[in-house]
């Protein structure tokens, strides 16, 4: 993120209460992410310690400090899905996007072309659905390893 857009948001919040959330938020919006770059960048022109800034990044779950995809996958791993076959469409998933095997246990997994982010949740409300996932805020129910490609073709994906 160059510094000309970092100062123009800068300027925007400087002076408004609650300057450090809603200037995280503004340069999230802009990136998809806050970048540490952007973090330390901030922190000397508001004159705000790293450490906070840090600290509001990772405390709320709307930030985040890597690279986004442009469509979120939300698999949920809840009681229901679970015993309905969960497991297996998140290993179907990781496995159909080619996700390298180092980074299969991460919180928040996204692709190299930064097509899809790929996290995971306890109960996303429609268990009668089990086992489901959510793309973009689209509810996908009664899942099974094989439908997955024929959803991820709707957001653009190619198979490899
Ligand atoms: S447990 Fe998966 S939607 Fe509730």
């Amino acid at each position: 993120m160059d510094a000309r857009k970092l100062d123009k948001i800068i300027e925007q919040y400087v002076s408004m209460p609650g300057q450090v959330l809603s200037t995280l938020e503004a340069i999230q919006e802009e990136e998809g992410y806050v970048p540490k770059e952007a973090m330390q960048y901030v922190s000397e022109k508001m004159g705000v310690p790293f450490s906070q800034l840090f600290s509001v990044c990772t405390f709320y779950a709307a930030f985040s400090l890597k690279p986004r995809g442009k469509h979120i996958i939300t698999i949920c791993e809840g009681t229901s899905c679970h015993v309905r076959g969960g497991p297996r469409l998140k290993a179907a998933m990781l496995d159909i996007l080619k996700i390298n095997p180092e980074e299969k246990h991460a919180k928040s997994i996204t692709t190299e072309d930064r097509l899809f982010t790929i996290e995971t949740t306890r109960c996303l409300g429609c268990c009668s659905l089990a086992p489901v996932m959510m793309i973009d805020g689209t509810i996908y129910g009664y899942l099974t390893p094989k439908k997955i490609p024929e959803i991820l073709r709707q957001y653009e994906w190619k198979k490899k």
